[in-house]
């Protein structure tokens, strides 16, 4: 059974639709993560599980129980919010107490559970300060450790670790997964940092304008995205996009541009047929060019790509290539490889041989993913 279920969920402020007909159910321990661009409904969707905003239709349902009436107190959540709401008066300590005792936990368990959360973030040494005396970062983790100290049936965050550092991030990621784990209830965590959501979720859901637009596990999404926007917005780099025309020879298909062609994977030539004669979006990702001797596939005079190096920045596993085609236009597209490459290519030609069965295909008027619709 679904821990949390929300179905047909809809926010309208005056005019405008902040959440618009969003549906998913929550496993039991599940880490469910929102991401999606700025203004896109995250926060709202949150404040509704929470209680704090009225829905405007829809249904939220705890196990059995519908819970669009209950008030915020009652419905057993906690929330760590966007903007880190601390009691400037209280001290860290009583901050951190405040989830318990405004439950009329035993001071007992206070005593026991707040050093305990401080530690867990990191603010120990910080228990007797008052806020202001404290970063944003600090501020933050006190928002944490009072949202964690408690035990609920459903943990939601918003963007908790925007204002930390990378290194914190790391640590508070982690931190937040152990007690996730120990805890074992459902979680909805917001970010718009794609790389957080796919370090982090059991499964994402990307938002836009409102809506779900997908909702998977990280892989899926990274795969299979059922559009351009998914295919764009997971994934860093960012996904290599190229309008083609799609083009019969000699009883294959090819996807030609004015700086290539590329033949198609037989797997994907019927979803392409349709498409013959018109042009679509190719999507290649970074990941997926590859130096022709070390390429993991047959190379082929079709499925390589030539282009001019413009940049090339060394990483922990390789290098990333930012390179441009050799037609007029220049498009630009980036490679990421598993070996260095030497700066001594910058301003020189280099083919990249292209993984085609890994390729993704958008129809240019919908946007939606001609692979897997
Ligand atoms: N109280 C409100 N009154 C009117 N409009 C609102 C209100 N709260 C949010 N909105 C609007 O609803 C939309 C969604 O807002 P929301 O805060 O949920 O976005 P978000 O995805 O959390 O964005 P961000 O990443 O910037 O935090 C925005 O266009 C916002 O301006
Ligand atoms: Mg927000």
């Amino acid at each position: 059974m679904p821990s949390t279920r929300v179905s047909h969920l809809t926010k309208e402020f005056d005019t405008k639709i902040a959440v618009n007909d969003v549906n998913f159910e929550l496993g039991e321990h599940e880490f469910l993560v929102l991401v999606g661009p700025s203004g896109c409904g995250k926060t709202t969707t949150l404040r509704m599980l929470a209680g704090l905003e009225q829905a405007s239709s829809g249904d939220i349902f705890f196990g059995e129980k519908r819970v669009n009436d209950i008030r915020p107190r009652d419905r057993n959540v906690a929330m760590v919010f966007q903007d880190y709401a601390v009691f400037p008066h209280y001290t860290v300590y009583e901050n951190i107490a405040y989830g318990l005792r405004s439950r009329r936990a035993p001071n007992a368990l206070v005593k026991e559970r707040v050093p305990k959360a401080a530690k867990t973030f990191r603010i120990d040494h910080l228990l007797g300060r008052k806020p202001r005396q404290l970063s944003g970062g600090e501020r933050q983790r006190v928002a944490l450790a009072r949202a964690m100290v408690r035990d609920a049936e459903l943990y939601l965050y918003d963007e908790p670790l925007a204002n930390l550092d990378a290194q914190l991030r790391y640590q508070a990621r982690e931190d937040i997964m152990a007690l996730h784990n120990e805890k074992e209830k459902p979680s909805v965590y917001v970010t718009h940092d794609q790389s957080e959501a796919m370090a982090m979720g059991d499964r994402i859901a990307v938002m836009r304008d409102g809506h779900i637009v997908q909702i998977g596990t990280g892989a899926e999404l990274y795969e299979r995205p059922h559009s351009l926007f998914v295919a764009y917005f997971i994934g860093t780099p960012s996904i290599n996009l190229f309008d083609v025309d799609i083009v019969p020879e000699n009883g294959a298909l090819f996807a030609r541009h004015p700086a290539f062609s590329l033949e198609i994977s037989e797997a994907n030539q019927s979803a392409l047929l349709p498409y013959v004669g018109r042009q679509v979006k190719f999507g290649v990702r970074p990941e997926d060019l590859h130096v022709p001797r070390m390429a993991p596939f047959a190379v082929t005079e079709f499925n390589q790509l030539q282009g001019v190096v413009n940049v090339i920045e060394p990483s922990s596993t390789g290098c990333a290539v930012y390179l441009s085609t050799l037609d007029e236009k220049a498009a630009d597209y980036t490679a990421t490889l598993r070996t260095r490459m030497p700066a001594s290519y910058i301003g020189k030609e280099v083919p990249l041989a292209i993984n085609m069965a890994k390729a993704h295909f958008f129809d240019l008027e919908s946007e939606r993913s001609i692979l897997s619709p």
